[in-house]
């Protein structure tokens, strides 16, 4: 009976998931996605081509590997069929090595709608949401009014989706949201429709099954699996900065209601973060930088959302944050991802503990939305080198050596990897 190591992000998303699970995919049999949907935008850099998933694990690039979605995703169909176009046109036939869990719900258009109608309501208390139908799709799977992609396989899939559209478009006119001007993608409403409803004959092209026992058969039969979390543990529904998070959990946990898989049946925990920290949407980030240091992680890390194009917030790590998303994921192994974007910078800085009523603070507070953070900032002397060149892990300049076994220190988990460059390439193990 072999184990599925999970691989998930430490921080607010966009850590760089995508990129090690496509660099660890030649270690495993199967990757699946367990949580989230296409609010994610995982993006792979290989033979200078660069490529953005949203609910397809990222695994798809390696075609002797199978990719699963779990039953813990979000599918909404027009987009999974962009995904699914966007790869047969850079040569990827995803047909016999993807999965699809028949338990998996789907996005509808009036999903996609309420998220919109939702931040609307709530004005400015806004999450920043993706309105990718996350929040409401989620809402209707827990109120038991979801639909799932087995359904669609049913003859009266029609008459369910009519009855679950009307009740979207009576909470639309209860919140006072204009249905009319309401587009996506520069569609309306019934255009969009159309368009998702042709989008279902993709879906039904692909294998659909009970995921569940699939992977558990794959485990009996000693096959590796990997499990590829989506956005990061501080916008987990439970545990994240709520009501700033995502709708779905992120955390380890999240694997076992995700796949159907037991707790006794995880194995390696591979957390990522960034070697800085990011967020995209509101919320709390005490460390957050609003100065020039803020900007130039954003512009030298590319920080802009791989979805929404929305730059990201930016400032120094966490670890507070980080030592909490440890514990809640019972972390193994940690990974390192894009210390280059540091490599000029004089002065690199840590979050040490946060300053709360002046008071020394090292857990997450409830009130972390409303209380004042002050971040209790150590300063390390920056490396003041370019990184491209370097090959081995051991080999990397001394002060971001430093830097790093400040991070172990201050979370107790060894860096098996850190990731000096966008290329696959580029990941330098220990
Ligand atoms: P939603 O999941 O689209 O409703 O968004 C809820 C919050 O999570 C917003 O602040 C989003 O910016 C954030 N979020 C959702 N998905 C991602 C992701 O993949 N990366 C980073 N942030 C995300
Ligand atoms: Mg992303």
């Amino acid at each position: 009976m072999s184990k599925v190591d999970v691989l998930l992000g430490l921080q607010w998303g966009d850590e760089g998931k995508g990129k090690i699970v496509d660099v660890l995919t030649p270690k495993y049999d199967v990757i699946a996605r367990f949580q989230g949907g296409p609010n994610a935008g995982h993006t792979l850099e290989f033979n200078g081509i660069k490529h953005v998933l949203r609910t397809i694990p990222s695994g798809i690039f390696h075609p002797e590997k199978l990719n699963v979605i779990g039953n813990g995703v979000l599918i909404e169909a027009a987009i999974f069929n962009d995904e699914i176009s966007a790869l047969r046109e850079k040569g990827v036939e995803p047909t016999e090595n993807l999965y699809i869990s028949k338990k998996a719900h789907l996005i509808l258009p009036t999903h996609r709608m309420l998220d919109a109608a939702n931040e609307q309501a709530k004005g400015n208390a806004k999450i920043g949401s993706t309105l990718k139908g996350i929040g409401p799709a989620y809402t209707d799977k827990i109120a038991r009014t979801g639909l799932r992609v087995g359904d669609i396989l049913e003859f009266d899939f029609r008459e369910k989706y009519e009855l679950l559209k009307m009740q979207h478009m009576q909470t639309a006119k209860t919140l006072q949201f204009d249905i009319k001007k309401f587009r996506i993608d520069g569609m309306t409403l019934d255009q969009y429709e159309k368009r998702w409803m042709d989008s279902l004959d993709t879906l039904r092209s692909f294998k659909l099954i009970n995921s569940e026992y699939f992977i558990n058969r794959c485990l009996r039969g000693g096959k590796r699996v990997l499990a590829e979390g989506a956005q990061g543990s501080m916008l987990d529904i439970d545990f994240g900065s709520y009501p700033f998070v995502t709708s779905s959990s992120t955390i380890t946990a999240g694997v076992c209601s995700g796949l159907g898989v037991p707790p006794s049946a995880i194995g390696k925990v591979m957390g990522i973060t960034k070697a800085y920290c990011t967020r995209v949407g509101s919320g709390p980030f005490p460390t957050e930088l609003f100065d020039e240091t803020g900007k130039k992680l954003c512009d030298v890390g590319h920080e802009f959302g791989a979805v929404t194009g929305r730059p990201r917030r930016c400032g120094w790590i966490d670890i507070p944050a980080l030592r909490y998303a440890c514990m809640l994921n019972g972390v193994t192994h940690l990974i390192v991802t894009k210390p280059d974007v540091m490599n000029d910078f004089d002065e690199i800085k840590i979050c040490t503990d946060y300053i709360i009523d002046d008071k020394e603070v090292d857990e997450i507070p409830f009130e972390y939305n409303e209380v004042e953070i002050k971040p209790r900032l150590q300063s390390f002397p920056g490396w003041k080198q370019d990184l491209s060149d370097f090959k081995k892990f051991k080999d990397l300049p001394l002060n971001l050596l430093n830097y790093l076994a400040e991070i172990e220190f201050q979370t107790g988990v060894k860096i098996m990897a850190v990731s000096i460059s966008p290329d696959r390439k580029d990941v330098l193990f220990r």
